[in-house]
C-alpha cells in the first residue's frame, strides 16, 4: 500500500480550506454529502494508523488532553482593559489628549462592534493551535485549551505561510439563536436559565467537559496580535487584521477604516442604530489608532492602552428594586403580569414597568416583590425583568401568585387546566379588556381608524363616551366639543377616519374583531367566499374548512366567534353605527375599448399616475408600453411631455392625444378620436 502519510495531509488541508469557507467566511464551498466523504476517508485511514494522528487534524478538535484545563497560562504580553467613552464629547477629549502626545492627531482609527463575550487568547507556534487561555488577570490566564478546540471557528492549523508564533486575542460568543435555544432546552429540563448571551458564553467555555463546550453554538472574532514573530513586518492595526484573516482567522467583517474622528462618530451613530440586527450581542465599539509606530508612541497607562477606547452603549441591563406585581387585560382577556419598578434608566429611557410575560415566568424566574432584579430594554422590545439578584440569608417576600379577581371588573380570573394564560370572565365588560381590543380594533393592522390611537381609546373609555366596542361608530362632534385639547381639526380628523373605516372590505372587519386564529390571509380568503357577515354567520364549519387554505382550527375559531349571541349583538350594533358588514357586488366588466391598442405616454396626467395609466388601459384590453415605434396607435401627452418622443411621434406620423382626448378614448374607444387604421 502507498504511504497513507501524503493522502492524509492532503485530506486534511482540503478539509481545513472547506471549514474556513464555512465556519470563518460563511461562503461554503462544498455540500454536506462531498464534505462527509472526506472527512469519513481521513477518519478511516486515521483509524488504521493511529501513529500517524496529529493534533491539528480535524477530527481532533473533540477529545483532546483535557489535563492541563484551568491550570495557569502566563500570557506572552499582558492584556490591558479598556478605557470607556460614553459620548461623543469623550471621544474629542480622547483624541486631544492623544494630540497633545503626538504633537498631531492620530491618521487615521480603525473601528470595530464591541462584542459581548469573553476575551480569549490563541497561541499558535508554527501555525499550530498550542494554547487556548482566558483573559484572567491580565497576567495570567486559566488554560480551556481543550475546550476552545471544540470551536469550528477557531483554527487548529493556520492557513498559507505561518510565523513561528503568533498570540492572538479575541472574544469568544455565544449566537442569539444558539443562546435562545440552550434557554429554551433548560427550561424544558428544569435547569437553571442563563441571564444573557456572556454569562451563557463564560459558563460554557469553562466547562469541565469539552463535549459540553462542543454542544454550545459558540464562535469566535479575533481583533489583536499581541505577539508576532516570523511573520511580515507591519505598520497598520488595519494590516494586522488583513493579515489575521489571511491566516485563516475569523475579523469581523463590520470593522471599518475612519480617516478622522467624525466617521468614527458616524459608525458609532450606524451601530447604534443597527447592532440590535446583529446576531450576537454589542455592547459597545471599539475605537483603535491605526498606526502601530502611533500605538507604541502612545503607549498605555497602568491600565489601559492610550492609543485605544471602548465606545459603550447605553446599558441595557441594571438591577432595581421589584416593588410590586400588577396585572394587565388583554383584548382577550389573557392576564399578564408586569413589574412596578423603581424607576432606572436602561437602554436609553427611563423604565418603571416591564412586562414579566405570564404567570408561570413569573414563577419559573421566581422573582418577589422587594426582590432586586435584572431589568432589560435592547431596542425597541418591551423592557422584561429578566430575573432575580439574590443575597443569600436575605428574606424574601412569599412567591407570588395570581390574583383571583380581575382588577378592574372583579370577575373571576380562571386559567383552564390545559391552557398556559389566565384569563378574566368578565368580557368585553371588563374595561381593561375593552380598551385593548378596542386598540386593536382601530389599529393599522384592524379597521385603520385614523386619530384613534391609545391615548383616544383611553381617553374615551374613561369618559364613558365609549362602552362598548361599538360606540365608537355613534360618536358626533358633540362628544368632543369643549373638550381639553380637541380642536376642530383634530375633531373633524378622528370623525373622518371613523367614516373611512365604515367602509372597509369585509376582510379587514374580520381581522379587527380579533377573532382567534384569524389573520388577514385566512380573512381575505374566508371573503373571497363569502361576501357578508351574514354568509359567514350562516357557514358551518365544515363549509369554511372546506375552503381552500382554510384549516379546522380556523373554521373552528370563526363559527365559535359567530355562534356567541354577544358577537351577534356587536355585529348588529356595528351595522347600525353604519360599518359595513358587506362586501359590494363585484362590478360589472369593464368594456374593452382599447382591445388592439398600443400607447405610449409621456408628460404627467392630472387623473392618474404611471402604473395607473398602465392598469386603465390593460383593464380596456389595451397595451401600454414606453417607446414610440411604428406600432404604436397614439402618444398621449401630459404635462411637461419629453421632447424626444414627440419628436418620434411627429416623424412617424403617429397621432398626439391631449389628457382630455386619451380620457375620452378610455371610455368610448378610437372612433371619431383616433383615425380609422388602414
Ligand atoms: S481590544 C488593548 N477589541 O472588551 C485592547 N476588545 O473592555 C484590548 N472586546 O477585554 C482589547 N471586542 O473582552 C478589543 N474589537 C475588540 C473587542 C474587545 C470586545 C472586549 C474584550 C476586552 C474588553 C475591554
Amino acid at each position: 500500500m502507498s504511504d497513507p502519510s501524503h493522502r492524509l495531509e492532503d485530506l486534511r488541508a482540503e478539509i481545513r480550506l472547506y471549514d474556513h469557507h464555512y465556519y470563518v467566511l460563511d461562503a461554503p464551498l462544498i455540500d454536506d454529502a462531498g464534505y462527509d466523504e472526506l472527512w469519513r476517508e481521513l477518519a478511516k485511514i486515521e483509524a488504521e494508523h493511529p501513529e500517524l494522528v496529529t493534533v491539528d487534524s480535524p477530527t481532533q478538535r473533540v477529545g483532546a488532553s483535557v489535563s492541563e484545563l484551568f491550570s495557569p497560562v502566563q500570557h506572552l504580553r499582558p492584556l490591558f482593559s479598556l478605557d470607556n467613552a460614553v459620548s461623543p464629547d469623550e471621544l474629542g477629549a480622547w483624541e486631544h489628549r492623544m494630540e497633545r502626545m503626538l504633537g498631531r492627531r492620530p491618521e487615521g482609527y480603525v473601528c470595530e462592534p464591541k462584542v459581548d463575550g469573553l476575551a480569549v487568547v490563541l497561541t499558535y507556534r508554527d501555525g499550530v493551535l498550542e494554547v487556548g487561555a482566558t483573559r484572567g488577570d491580565g497576567e495570567v490566564g486559566e488554560d480551556i485549551t481543550a475546550n476552545l478546540r471544540t470551536l469550528s471557528s477557531v483554527p487548529l492549523r493556520l492557513l498559507g505561510d505561518a510565523p513561528s508564533l503568533l498570540e492572538v486575542r479575541g472574544e469568544v460568543y455565544m449566537t442569539l439563536e444558539g443562546f435562545d435555544e440552550l434557554n429554551r432546552s433548560r427550561r424544558e429540563a428544569d435547569q437553571p436559565t442563563f441571564a444573557n448571551a456572556r454569562n451563557a458564553a463564560a459558563g460554557s467555555v469553562r466547562q469541565k467537559d469539552p463535549r459540553v463546550t462542543a454542544s454550545r453554538a459558540l464562535e469566535i472574532w479575533v481583533y489583536q496580535a499581541g505577539l508576532l514573530q516570523g511573520g511580515p513586518s507591519l505598520q497598520r492595526h488595519w494590516e494586522v487584521l488583513d493579515y489575521l484573516k489571511s491566516l485563516g482567522l475569523r475579523v469581523n467583517p463590520g470593522s471599518v477604516l475612519a480617516p478622522g474622528l467624525e466617521e468614527v462618530k458616524a459608525y458609532v451613530e450606524q451601530m447604534l442604530e443597527e447592532h440590535h440586527g446583529l446576531p450576537y450581542q454589542t455592547d459597545g465599539v471599539v475605537v483603535k489608532v491605526d498606526s502601530l509606530a502611533d500605538q507604541d508612541e502612545l503607549g498605555a497607562t497602568a491600565r489601559a492602552p492610550r492609543w485605544a477606547v471602548a465606545y459603550k452603549f447605553p446599558p441595557e441591563e441594571r438591577v432595581t428594586t421589584l416593588r410590586g406585581i400588577k396585572i394587565n387585560i388583554g383584548r382577550t382577556g389573557a392576564a399578564t403580569p408586569f413589574a412596578e419598578l423603581e424607576p432606572v434608566f436602561v437602554g436609553g429611557a427611563n423604565v418603571g414597568m416591564a412586562t414579566l410575560h405570564n404567570e408561570d415566568q413569573v414563577h419559573q424566574k421566581d422573582v418577589r416583590v422587594g426582590d432586586r432584579v435584572v431589568v432589560r430594554r435592547a431596542g425597541d422590545v418591551i423592557p422584561e425583568v429578566v430575573g432575580p439578584v439574590l443575597t443569600p440569608g436575605k428574606d424574601r417576600s412569599p412567591p407570588w401568585e395570581m390574583p383571583r379577581k380581575c382588577p378592574f371588573c372583579e370577575s373571576t380570573i380562571e386559567r383552564p387546566e390545559e391552557e398556559a394564560v389566565a384569563r378574566c370572565t368578565g368580557g368585553l365588560a371588563c374595561p381593561s379588556r375593552l380598551r385593548e381590543w378596542l386598540f386593536h380594533f382601530s389599529s393599522r393592522g384592524g379597521m385603520d381608524i385614523e386619530g384613534l390611537g391609545y391615548k383616544t381609546v383611553d381617553l374615551l373609555l374613561r369618559d364613558g363616551a365609549v362602552q362598548g366596542p361599538a360606540d365608537v361608530f355613534f360618536l358626533g362632534s358633540e362628544h368632543f366639543e369643549g373638550r381639553r385639547g380637541w380642536g376642530e381639526r383634530s375633531i373633524r380628523k378622528l370623525l373622518d377616519g371613523i367614516e373611512a373605516a365604515r367602509h372597509r372590505p369585509l376582510w379587514r372587519l374580520l381581522v379587527a374583531l380579533g377573532i382567534r386564529h384569524l389573520g388577514p390571509g385566512g380573512a381575505r380568503l374566508i371573503t373571497a367566499r363569502y361576501r357578508s357577515m351574514e354568509q359567514i354567520t350562516a357557514a358551518t364549519e365544515e363549509d369554511l374548512a372546506a375552503i381552500d387554505g382554510i384549516g379546522e382550527t380556523i373554521a373552528g375559531s370563526v363559527t365559535e366567534w359567530m355562534d356567541d349571541p354577544d358577537n351577534q349583538e356587536l355585529l348588529a350594533r356595528l351595522g347600525e353605527g353604519g360599518v359595513s358588514l358587506a362586501d359590494p357586488e363585484p362590478s360589472e366588466e369593464i368594456p374593452r375599448t382599447l382591445s388592439g391598442l398600443t400607447l405610449v405616454v409621456t408628460g404627467g396626467l392630472e387623473a392618474m399616475n404611471r402604473d395607473g395609466f398602465g392598469q386603465a388601459i390593460a383593464a380596456r384590453g389595451g397595451r401600454a408600453t414606453s417607446s414610440v415605434s411604428s406600432v404604436t396607435s397614439a402618444l398621449v401627452a401630459g404635462a411637461s411631455p419629453g421632447a424626444s418622443k414627440l419628436a418620434k411621434a411627429e416623424q412617424l406620423g403617429t397621432p398626439i392625444l391631449t389628457e382630455e382626448q386619451f380620457l375620452a378614448l378610455l371610455e368610448h374607444g378610437p372612433g371619431g378620436i383616433l383615425p380609422d387604421r388602414e
